[in-house]
Parts: structure tokens; C-alpha cells; sequence
């Protein structure tokens, strides 16, 4: 649906691949050529209609976002490069002055380098535990194996709301319930979670969400940092810069301004934010329901097409996403990623950022097709097709 709002679609391209970037709507791309044609000053610096008109767009778009999320206050938004930029911040900024040797974070195995890294880092600076959650059968996340993994060492929770190569949704609400009823915090990195369900932060309780705006057709190279009030007003920015003093004079008297400024050094990605609230508006307008539902219906025709293939063998049966990982027998995803290339089918292959995965699912590599709502029935009947002829993947796949 609303395929026709999509540039990039007018091409002889099936794109099955927006877990890893989705397609931007023209929407979008107006948004920003109008910000760099007609009003480009800096934000928050002048005195000049021009970047009036500026500021009241940037604080409008962390208004969009502040509403989108539910949060309690515009000072809990903070705009960064996107959820890597953001997690590593909530890593460095608010647990390393909080974390001691020994203490524990828990992770799962299935969770993106982005929220693993930040956490190994700590463990080797700090001599901090990092400790997964197991998955079952499934590899899942549930709340029995988040209270089997709690010790009485745990101080943070951090996981995926849904995760980028099984595709698995969280119990969040459930999690932050039982940790904040052991003081334990909970971090939610809202990649591919944001993209397709509604996200209320004060319903589920999150202390800190991450989340990227290229994947919720925005553009790259902005997302989302959110937290609590009362948590981010201890975090330590690690850019200090212009735009976010109050004044200093010498090292001794440098004084920041408030949230969330104090979190946004230097001049922001101006564009990057406009074209972020103008995707939060559309996909407002699409709405949540009819997204979930049509790429929940789309999973399942592609599911139902590729279970006679014997020879596929799909990792993630169950999913609550728009994604499907699988292998086909003795050919390497990635020779599989060349084929349908060839056909202009456009998936991803490989270990998808999620290098301890193999740790529990025993598979390395996989192809990944990542569903949107922009994607249709044709598609993957062309898809399926192709991978319908095992000798002519074989002969083609070089
Ligand atoms: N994190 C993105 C993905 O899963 C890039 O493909």
C-alpha cells in the first residue's frame, strides 16, 4: 500500500530489505529539499526570521516525537545520529558512573552489535558481568527467563523491543515491571521496534528507548534518544561544545544548559530532524494498525509459499515482524543475496550486526527479507518463484 508515495519504487526494484533502511516517501525528501532551499540557517544561534523559523520547526519535529512516544516532557527527547549513537551514550554517559565491578547487565544473544559493544566495553573497563537472558525454543525472550537470569547483581536490562534477524517481540511492559521491582533498570533499543507498533513509553515503562529514523522511512543519520527525566538529567554528554553551554571561562565554571540542549553539542543534523517529524506524520497517517496488519499478512503468505521448499530452511517460524531469515541447503546466503540481485530483488545476507546469535540458533549466516507496507503479494510471488528452481539457483548464483 501507498506505494506510489514511494520515489524509489517507480524503479524496476523489488526492496525487501527495510529492516536494514526503509524506503523514504516523497513526503520526506520534500520536507528537506524545502529546509535546504528556502530556510537552511542554523537552529537555536539566530536572530533572524529565517532561524526563527528554523527553531519553531526543530522544536516542533521533537514535539512530534515527544507525542509520538508518549512522553512526559520535550525535555526527555534528544536528538543523536541514531540508536547506536544513543546507546553508546546511555552506556558511557549514565552506567559507567553508575556501574562497579561485578554488577551485571543482562543481554540476549539475538541483540544487534549496538547494544552489545557498549555493554562488553563496560565489562572490560569496568570488570562489569554481561550476562544473557536465555532464549526458548523459539529464541524468544520470556518473562520466566528474564526472572531465571535476575540476580541480585543485575542493575540493567537491555534489549531489543524486537530484534533484527528473528524478528521477535519483546514483553517489554512485563520486563519493566518485574525489574523496577528489583531496582533494576530497563534500556530498549527501538530500532526495529518503532517501525512497526506503537511505542508508549510511560505505558511500558521504559527508563531509556533508542531509535533510528531511517528505518520509519526518515532519513539516515538521525534518531532518538529517550529517557526518563530524572535519569537523563545525570547523564554526561560526551560532546561538549557550542549550543550547549550556558557559559564557561575557564575549566572550573562550565555551566550547561538544560535538557535536553545539554545532550545536542554543536549544530544539530537540522534537515535530518524536519525529515524525521515529517515520517513520524506519515506513518501517523498510515496508522500503526494497518502497517502490522499487512506486513503480519504478508509474512504469512511468504511463510506458507517457502514451507513446501524442502530444501529451505527457515530460521524464524514465529515472528511478530516483517522478517524472514532463512537458508537454503549447501548455498551460502550471500550467494543467494548475488542471485536475486540479479533479478533486481534486493534482500540482505550475512549475520545481520548480530554476531552472537550463533551462539544460540547454531547458524552463522542467513538471508534476511525484511517486509514493509509498501511491499505486496506480487512481490514475493516473484520472490518465491526464484527460489522455487534449486538447479537454477545453482547454476545462476555466481
Ligand atoms: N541494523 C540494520 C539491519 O539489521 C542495519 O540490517
Amino acid at each position: 500500500m501507498n506505494r506510489e508515495d514511494f520515489p524509489l519504487l517507480k524503479q524496476d526494484i523489488i526492496y525487501l530489505d527495510s529492516s536494514a533502511t526503509s524506503l523514504k516517501p516523497q513526503w520526506v525528501i520534500d520536507k528537506m529539499n524545502d529546509y535546504y532551499s528556502n530556510y537552511s540557517a542554523n537552529a537555536h544561534r539566530g536572530d533572524y526570521d529565517l532561524s526563527f523559523k528554523v527553531d519553531q520547526e526543530y522544536e516542533g519535529a521533537r514535539e512530534i516525537v515527544q507525542k509520538f512516544l508518549n512522553a512526559s516532557s520535550l525535555e526527555e527527547i534528544v536528538f543523536t545520529s541514531g540508536p547506536t549513537e544513543a546507546l553508546n551514550l546511555i552506556a558511557r554517559g549514565f552506567f559507567e558512573q553508575l556501574l562497579e565491578a561485578n554488577d551485571e547487565v543482562l543481554i540476549t544473544t539475538s541483540e544487534h552489535a549496538s547494544n552489545v559493544l557498549p555493554w562488553f566495553r563496560l565489562a572490560n573497563k569496568l570488570g562489569i558481568k554481561v550476562n544473557y537472558i536465555p532464549l526458548d525454543s523459539n529464541y524468544y525472550v520470556t518473562l520466566d527467563n528474564v526472572k531465571k537470569a535476575v540476580t541480585e547483581k543485575t542493575k540493567v536490562i537491555s534489549l531489543a523491543g524486537i530484534t533484527n534477524v528473528i524478528g521477535d517481540k519483546r514483553p517489554i511492559k512485563e520486563i519493566t515491571e518485574f525489574a523496577h521491582a528489583h531496582n533494576i533498570f530497563v534500556v530498549v533499543d527501538g530500532a526495529q521496534m518503532v517501525p512497526h507498533m506503537e511505542v508508549d513509553v510511560q505505558d511500558l515503562d521504559i527508563d531509556f528507548l533508542a531509535f533510528s529514523g531511517h528505518k520509519i522511512c526518515g532519513p539516515t543519520g538521525i534518531g532518538v534518544l529517550y529517557g526518563k527525566k530524572e535519569l537523563l538529567e545525570h547523564l554526561e554528554p560526551f560532546s561538549l561544545g557550542g549550543g550547549m553551554n550556558e557559559s564557561f571561562d575557564n575549566p572550573n565554571e562550565i555551566y550547561l544548559k538544560p535538557l535536553p540542549t545539554r545532550l545536542e553539542a554543536g549544530t544539530q543534523n537540522i534537515a535530518g530532524v524536519l525529515g524525521l517529524g515529517e515520517a513520524i506524520k506519515y506513518i501517523e497517517s498510515i496508522g500503526y494498525e494497518k502497517i502490522t496488519k499487512h506486513v503480519h499478512n504478508l509474512r504469512h503468505y511468504l511463510i506458507e509459499k517457502l514451507l513446501p521448499l524442502k530444501y529451505i530452511d527457515i530460521i524464524n517460524l514465529e515472528s511478530d515482524s516483517g522478517i524472514v531469515a532463512f537458508n537454503v541447503a549447501n548455498i551460502f546466503s550471500q550467494d543467494i543475496a548475488y542471485y536475486l540481485n540479479k533479478y533486481n530483488i534486493c534482500v540482505r545476507a550475512g549475520e545481520h550486526c548480530a554476531k552472537i546469535l550463533k551462539n544460540s540458533v547454531g547458524v552463522t549466516n542467513t538471508v534476511r527479507v525484511s517486509l514493509y507496507f509498501y511491499n505486496t503479494y506480487e512481490e514475493i510471488d516473484n520472490l518465491v518463484e526464484l527460489l522455487s528452481d534449486y538447479d537454477k539457483i545453482v547454476k545462476e548464483m555466481f
